[in-house]
């Protein structure tokens, strides 16, 4: 088994662009070891130089520098270089470029811009994956596959847009179904021959929903028969290496959970604006995105960037604080990755990239702050070796799908273009993380399963699909509790209305049926207003319920539906299923989700640690990891006493963290307190 039982920590490794500097690459060794670095990622984007001209291959230099890293112990994450082709490629088989939503053909330039149908793209990628496994899959030091880097984006090519109308054709056999499914009486659309369809594009057609969806979905397919490919190439000499593809955050173009089911080990690359005003609203941000990462694969996963300093592609291009190196990294470790890897290893001179962040900075230096961050980081994941094997646990799941993610991006209703599904997903996850309530994500895929889970919360699931309401129905039926939102059960996977009351399925599970929702204007709000008169604010969007025979928790408190439903409450078989009508904020959300957790018993992380706003504990199988983002020294304190795993320290009682300060806190087992 390649893949080792420790954090990995170490990051994106380009030698391929020091191969004119031996002297800087034998130095990298001896830095890499100073860092306390064990992995690195290899050769992203080296294809130029590992196949300098069409079909002859490089691998000297690159054998001297895996020799050189494994002989020092140090693994490597070897890459794949599909994300970047070489220039000859690009000249002698134009079709490799993609062309974009204007259908016009890019030129050779930058990076993720090759289209994944291109039999020729596909063909040459497999070759030099295949050169590359038979020369390295022996090497017990190869620890993974790094299939390219950040898929994304779309190719609207005449192979693309063939390779859509196949699959069409696959999907619904004869034209007439999908007239029907794409609703193409509307504007005259209907289509009397395949050749008729072409990719959505503003010069054609951009507008249908449900076209948008298989494009979206096609798209998916492609990347996913793309990775499946680069993965069959190098696991052909040795099945037993992973495979993994770094993953980004708030990404809408194709859908994490299928892509998932290609790789063994899900990694992504994080790049928060910390220090930027709101580390706490960040730190939400991020991690909602580390247990979605987790959830895809319902196993530990890889931070596989992040920067060490800072980038140098956002407009103001902060530094990271002292102490927010080790802070957000192992923020990442509490969620459940398995790594702490970086962008990049050391700075280029040139490109553009030569002021991003780096370990090694342009001055070689190993006594630089930012080297001093890092290898305290090395330092802190070496000693973690028993938070390795334990594992998070949620008694909360999070509906979060893809599929109404693009139905939402598409939908011309309330708030147009802006309809905020991640933030609202947020808002909820928000409320959780905060009070330590360990949550993972699930989409609505056939093999979707809530069972296990005490609360179920499904933020404005505007489509149904996968038998999602008759879940939700038996979650509730069978004890769950499960909350549910403003705009859901709208349209089916088709982007279809469902004819009948919304939430589609669900009126009798939650007592009421959902008739208008009212979009307010920026400056706008209501209230909602609960039996002992306090409120609080509505925004965005106001939904009003009809025949509402649920328990009202909470009324509208202004306009012509003041006094109407906006929290209702429905016992259903064993369980309870809430409405929430209005979007709060996220203090108006804590409150609502304190109301409904206030039935249901869920282990918190912070149970034994008294601690104020800005401090958050996450619970990773018993190591509860206190991290203050309030930007201000904070006083915690623990009502047991404990012991911190980066201090080694036994903590009692009060206890002061400094800015950005973290703790990895573990109770005493028996035995410990009988020693001490
Ligand atoms: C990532 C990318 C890296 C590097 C980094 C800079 O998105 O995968 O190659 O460009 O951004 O922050
Ligand atoms: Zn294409």
């Amino acid at each position: 088994m390649n893949y080792p039982n420790v954090f990995l920590h170490g990051g994106d490794y380009n030698p391929d662009q020091w191969l004119d500097y031996p002297e800087v690459l034998l130095e990298d060794i001896r830095l890499m070891k100073l860092a306390g670095i064990n992995a690195v990622s290899l050769g992203i984007f080296a294809w130029a130089r590992l196949e300098p001209e069409e079909g002859r291959y490089d691998f000297e230099w690159m054998d001297e520098i895996v020799e050189r890293l494994t002989e020092n112990g140090i693994g490597i994450v070897l890459a794949t270089p599909s994300a970047a082709r070489p220039a000859w490629l690009a000249q002698r088989y134009p079709e490799v470029l993609r062309c974009n939503d204007r259908f016009e053909r890019m030129h050779y330039g930058e990076r993720h811009n090759h289209c994944l149908t291109s039999p020729v793209y596909r063909e040459k990628v497999r070759q030099i994956d295949t050169a590359l496994a038979r020369r390295y899959a022996g090497h017990k030091d190869i620890l993974m596959w790094h299939i390219g880097n950040e898929f994304g984006g779309d190719c609207r090519c005449p192979l693309c847009a063939q390779a859509f109308r196949e699959w069409l054709i696959d999907k619904y056999g004869t034209l007439e179904e999908l007239n029907r499914r794409w609703w193409t009486g509307f504007w005259s659309q209907r289509y009397t021959d395949w050749s008729q369809i072409e990719p959505p594009s503003p010069m054609g057609e951009v507008s249908n929903p449900s076209m948008w969806l298989d494009w979206r979905r096609f798209e998916t397919c492609q990347c996913a028969s793309f990775v499946r490919m680069e993965r069959e190439a190098v696991q052909a000499v040795n099945g037993d290496i992973p495979v993994t593809i770094n993953l980004m955050e708030r990404f809408r173009d194709y859908d994490y959970f299928t892509l998932a089911k290609e790789i063994d080990v899900v990694s992504w690359d994080s790049y928060p604006t910390w220090g930027s005003g709101d580390d706490m609203a960040l730190a939400a941000n991020v991690a909602m995105q580390h247990d979605l990462m987790r959830s895809f694969k319902r196993k530990p996963f890889l931070l596989m960037e992040s920067t060490p300093s800072l980038v140098n592609w956002k407009p103001h291009n902060k530094l990271k604080r002292p102490g927010m190196h080790l802070l957000s990294s192992l923020q990442a470790v509490a969620h459940g990755s398995q790594s702490v890897m970086m962008f990049q290893w050391r700075k280029g001179r040139g490109g553009s990239e030569a002021f991003h962040g780096a370990v090694v900075s342009h001055d070689g230096r190993s006594d630089t702050r930012v080297f001093r961050d890092v290898a305290e980081v090395g330092q802190v994941l070496a000693g973690l070796k028993p938070v390795l094997d334990a594992r998070n646990q949620a008694g909360v799941c999070i509906l979060f799908d893809y599929e109404n993610l693009w139905a939402l991006e598409r939908v011309q209703a309330a708030q147009l273009g802006n309809m905020r599904y991640i933030d609202t997903v947020l808002l909820f996850y928000r409320s959780l993380w905060e009070q330590g309530i360990a949550v993972d994500f699930a989409d609505m895929s056939e093999e979707t399963s809530l069972e296990g889970y005490k609360v179920v919360i499904a933020p404005m699931l505007f489509m149904f699909r996968g038998g999602i309401e008759e879940k939700m129905r038996r979650f509730t039926e069978k004890g769950g509790v499960l909350v549910t939102t403003f705009f859901s059960g709208i349209v089916d996977a088709d982007h279809l209305t469902y004819l009948g009351d919304a939430p589609h399925g669900l009126t009798d599970v939650l007592g009421l049926r959902a008739e208008e929702i009212d979009a307010l204007y920026p400056e706008e709000f209501n209230t909602l207003v609960f039996k002992d008169d306090r409120d609080l604010p509505l925004e965005e969007l106001c939904e009003l319920p009809r025949d509402v025979t649920a328990e009202v928790m909470g009324v509208y408190g202004s306009d012509f539906y003041a006094g109407m439903p906006a929290l209702t409450r429905n016992r259903f078989g064993r369980g309870t299923a809430w409405y929430l009508a209005g979007k709060p904020d996220p203090y108006g959300m804590k409150i609502v989700m304190d109301m409904i957790l206030a039935e249901v018993k869920l282990p918190k992380a912070d149970a034994e640690i008294d601690h104020p706003a800005g401090v958050v504990v996450t619970d990773r199988g018993g190591y509860r990891f206190v991290q203050n983002y309030s930007g201000e020294p904070q006083r915690v304190r623990l009502l047991c006493p404990m012991r911190d795993q980066i201090s080694h320290n036994q903590i009692e009682g009060e206890w002061t963290m400094p800015v950005n300060g973290i703790l990895i806190l573990k109770k005493y087992t028996e035995k410990e307190e009988q020693e001490d």
